[in-house]
């Protein structure tokens, strides 16, 4: 056995000594849905029209949404021939525990859309499958509920409120549920155009209209299955962390409540969160060196280079593209986590290869969630991790440390 291969196998034990989970694909679900796009197929037939835009597109013209796409499939991949790969692991570690792959579940806020208590269902997905999950601030589930699912990693992200006693009340919320990580999402400082969301009449939090009723009347199996246990359980669902006044309002839109705006998040947060929050801190949402080194110089232990999935700025540039550059400015300094368009394995090898630590995946567990719940957001990762094995076995990684620029073929800058 090789060192890497070695070292690989070390790393299959928790820091407790129990085996890391690792994601096993449903054989179920597996007839039907062979890949993240059978998956997203699935959700749509299932969820209202207005949810799945939602979940599923971009802001304004989407050019970012297919861009973030056409970024992975621009690069290729080389075979790398008369290597022995028979023994082969996904696993990695990742701020210093273990992982059964260089991904985590990326924060979405509405997550609870998808299924009855979504986020639940993705924080118990991420631990049996081996891999973090991250709670967004505008999620349906709230932290405490979170914290009831004991095994697995749990991150949680903040969207900084106007409000800095709210915002930080809740980082705190975090810190004493057990949260190991801190995300900061620095993106999003006013609410993005999406115009799809104003013609099919979604509105967050969810509330009823006439477009809204006809769309959910035509969702038998979301309305049985979601909406009805939210009714029977407290009422319309509604984002469990915001203050009660902010609770049933419009959300970070303009005109919506005031202590809940965030366009005032500067590099001085980042202090007075360390004096809250112990753990590692990222910053989300990077497309610039120079603010990825300033990330580093604040101390924060990782950035991710991210335009949102393509939901926020249209036009902004798909991750893969400003990677190199990143990693060239940081790289080695701070964990550099990519996300925006990761649907196969093989875009997940590609990020490694060009220097990032790992990944966050957001819509792939969305949809599996959509189409059954924890079961399905599983599924979603088995199905990834398989095809990032099956890629690092074509290009002679037999681990993750093992990938290589060398498996890229790159296209001629323009
Ligand atoms: C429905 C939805 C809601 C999201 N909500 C949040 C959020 O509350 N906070 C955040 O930082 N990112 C949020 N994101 C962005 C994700 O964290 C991640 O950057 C993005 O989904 C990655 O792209 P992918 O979906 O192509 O994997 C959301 C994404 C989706 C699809």
């Amino acid at each position: 056995m090789n060192a890497p291969i070695a070292a690989a196998a070390t790393r299959k034990a928790d820091p407790v000594g129990k085996p890391w989970p690792s994601p096993k694909l449903d054989q179920g679900l597996e007839k039907t849905f062979l890949n993240i796009e059978d998956l997203r197929q699935g959700a749509k037939r299932r969820l209202p029209r207005g949810v799945f835009e939602f979940i599923d597109r971009g802001s304004e013209d989407e050019n970012s949404l297919r861009d973030n796409r056409a970024s992975f499939q621009r690069i290729k991949l080389r075979n790398r021939v008369m290597v022995d790969v028979s023994v082969r692991s996904t696993q990695c570690e990742l701020f210093g525990k273990p992982a059964s792959m260089p991904l985590a579940i990326a924060p979405t806020g509405a997550a609870g859309l998808a299924w009855y208590e979504g986020e639940l269902e993705l924080a118990k997905a991420a631990a049996r499958a081996g891999v973090p999950f991250a709670l967004a601030t505008p999620s349906l589930t709230a932290i405490e509920r979170i914290a009831t699912v004991e095994e697995g990693r749990k991150w949680f992200q903040l969207y900084m409120w106007r409000d800095r006693e709210l915002s930080h009340a809740l980082v705190k919320r975090a810190r004493d549920a057990g949260f190991e990580l801190l995300v900061v999402t620095g993106d999003t400082p006013v609410s993005p155009i999406r115009e799809y969301n104003r013609r099919n009449g979604f509105n967050s939090p969810f509330n009823f209209n006439a477009t809204i009723v006809a769309d959910v009347a035509t969702s038998p199996r979301w309305t049985w299955g979601v909406l009805r246990h939210y009714l029977m359980n407290g009422g319309m669902p509604k984002q469990a962390h915001y203050p009660d006044d902010a609770k049933g309002r419009q959300i970070r839109m303009s005109g919506g409540a005031e202590v809940l705006r965030g366009d005032d998040l500067n590099w001085s947060d980042i202090a007075r969160l360390r004096d809250i929050w112990k753990g590692p801190i990222l910053v989300k949402g990077v497309h610039r060196p120079d603010d990825a080194a300033r990330a580093v110089a604040e101390g924060c232990e990782g950035i991710v280079i991210s335009n949102h999935g393509g939901r926020n700025l249209d036009t902004a540039v798909a991750s893969l593209d400003v990677l190199p550059e990143i990693v060239a400015e940081v790289g080695g300094k701070t964990a550099v986590i990519v996300d925006s368009g990761i649907r196969r394995g093989g875009d997940i090898l590609k990020a490694i290869a060009l220097g990032a630590t790992a990944v966050l995946s957001g819509r792939p567990t969305l949809y599996g969630a959509a189409v059954a719940g924890e079961r399905g957001a599983v599924h979603a990762l088995a199905l990834l991790r398989r095809e990032l094995e099956t890629s690092m076995a074509y290009t002679g990684a037999a681990t993750v440390s093992e990938i290589s620029p060398k498996s890229l073929w790159l296209p001629p800058r323009a």
